[in-house]
């Protein structure tokens, strides 16, 4: 509204001015024309009364300017310049030029002053005739076409404000009611409202288009939270069914193994090598199967029974880890090393867990070589990358996603033992957390395990 005003108002305003120049140069032209006309005539007429030296003539001349009141000044000089006659007569001598001046007319300040040769066709020049005319007219003349451009500018503004006024509810409502709507979604994310059609053209147009628009991401708005609703119920339904499976199967596994210890000792010197070999394999699957529940109810247990998260100091972490896992460190004749580890706000608990089955996995797939593991950390602004690196068998490219599925292991269990839980339990873990981790590795150079926790939420303390 205000640009078309102002747009409308710029244009009137350069076209009265255009118009208001024109006016003055055309009438300042007419001016002198006519002015330079009545000089030529009062100039000829007045030949006779300078050749004669008549001044009784040459006033009465001069005097028939009084036809003619713009012109308020006008004199004869004679041949030598001297000041012969003058109109209006009662003006004082002083008023006029001692001398003439060059021949023709020009504007001085607010009058026409111009100097006509006096001479008769033939003969040589008799004296000058001085004109002064004021320019009361032009300026009248432009003080009326300034009062019409005013007018014409006043009333075009008016016509101009009337018809924005009515463009506005006709063009600028239906957008407004549009981008009120749209503003209003983004603010509230509720696809339920539709913009009101105010109109039947193009836009009542557009604003069906953005209604039909708006319906679909509303179907598809409730189809995604029908979709993560029953996703998340999914989810709690497995993590409680691999809960409650691992957790009822505990009591019959034990009466399993129990009574198979039971039968070894107490019959085992009445059953040839066969049947001995026999219960030791049941006794193996128990124990497999024990490790196997312990496994699935510690990956079920991630997202449950998680603990508050809080600061913790990894290398205090890092001192447990030793800890449980010193049979293996000690089995395997592993050196675990490590830089000085930051304090993270984290599960405690959990951290534990993770960087107990990193440091595991990297004593339990070494190769031939003594086990070197080593633990640092990298703080950044907005993560904290801790890196667990090892010199054993390495993992080939194309596995790097796959080795953190559940169950996914690269090797037959008479090579390495293990569930392939392990990972999947850090992934669940370090995603609990809000950060993410990965590997890099190459077969038979070693592997580094990375993972960041975010400074903020399971981050870095400041
Ligand atoms: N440090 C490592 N070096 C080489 N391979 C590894 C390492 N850590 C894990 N892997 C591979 O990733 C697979 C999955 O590991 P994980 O989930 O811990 O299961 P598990 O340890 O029970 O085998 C392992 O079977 C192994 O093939
Ligand atoms: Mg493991």
């Amino acid at each position: 509204m205000a640009i078309l005003l102002l747009t409308s108002g710029v244009v009137v305003v350069l076209t009265c001015a255009a118009f208001l120049a024109y006016e003055f140069v055309t009438f300042r032209q007419t001016t002198l024309k006519n002015v330079s006309t009545l000089g030529a005539i009062i100039a000829a007429n007045s030949t006779a009364s300078l050749a004669f030296r008549n001044e009784g003539d040459a006033r009465e001349i001069l005097s028939a300017l009084r036809a003619e009141p713009h012109v308020v000044a006008a004199a004869l000089y004679d041949k030598r310049g001297k000041l012969f006659a003058r109109y209006p007569a009662d003006l004082p001598v002083a008023a006029f030029p001692v001398a003439p001046d060059r021949d023709g007319y020009r504007f001085e300040h607010s009058h026409l002053v111009g100097f006509a040769p006096v001479a008769q066709a033939s003969n040589a020049r008799l004296g000058t005739l001085y004109l002064q005319s004021d320019l009361t007219a032009v300026y009248g003349t432009l003080r009326l076409a300034g009062a019409v451009a005013a007018l014409v500018m006043g009333v075009s503004l008016l016509v101009a404000y009337l018809l924005s006024a009515t463009l506005q509810g006709t063009i600028s409502r239906p957008i407004l009611a549009l981008a009120q709507t749209a503003r209003g979604i983004s603010d509230r994310h509720d696809y339920s409202v539709r913009a009101p059609k105010l109109a039947g053209d193009e836009l009542g147009l557009l604003t069906d288009a953005f209604n039909q628009m708006l319906s679909r991401i509303e179907d598809q708005d409730r189809a995604r939270r029908q979709l993560i609703t029953e996703l998340e119920r999914s989810n709690k339904e497995l993590e409680q069914f691999a809960y409650v499976a691992s957790h009822d199967l505990q009591e019959p596994l034990r009466m399993v193994s129990s009574y198979t210890e039971l039968l070894e000792r107490r019959y085992g010197d009445k059953l040839d090598d066969k049947g001995r070999t026999f219960i030791n394999f049941a006794v193996d699957g128990a124990v497999r199967m024990q490790r196997l529940i312990n496994d699935l109810l510690e990956f079920s247990r991630v997202s449950t029974r998680g603990k508050p998260m809080q600061p913790v100091d990894v290398n205090r972490v890092l001192g447990a880890v030793r800890a449980n896992l010193s049979v293996a460190i000690r089995e395997a004749g592993a050196l675990v090393t490590n830089e000085a580890l930051p304090s993270v706000v984290a599960d405690e608990t959990q951290l534990v867990q993770l960087l107990q089955n990193l440091v595991g996995n990297a004593i339990k797939f070494r190769g031939g070589e003594r086990p070197l593991v080593h633990v640092s950390a990298q703080p950044g602004a907005t993560e904290c990358v801790f890196a667990v690196r090892d010199n054993g068998i390495g993992i080939a490219p194309e596995y790097f996603e796959r080795i953190f599925v559940i169950f996914q292991r690269l090797h037959a269990r008479g090579e390495y033992p293990g569930t392939g839980i392990g990972l999947a339990v850090c992934r669940r873990i370090v995603e609990r957390h809000g950060g993410r981790i990965w590997v890099e590795s190459a077969p038979g150079q070693g592997s580094t395990f990375y993972f960041a926790l975010p400074t903020g939420n399971g981050g870095q303390v400041p």
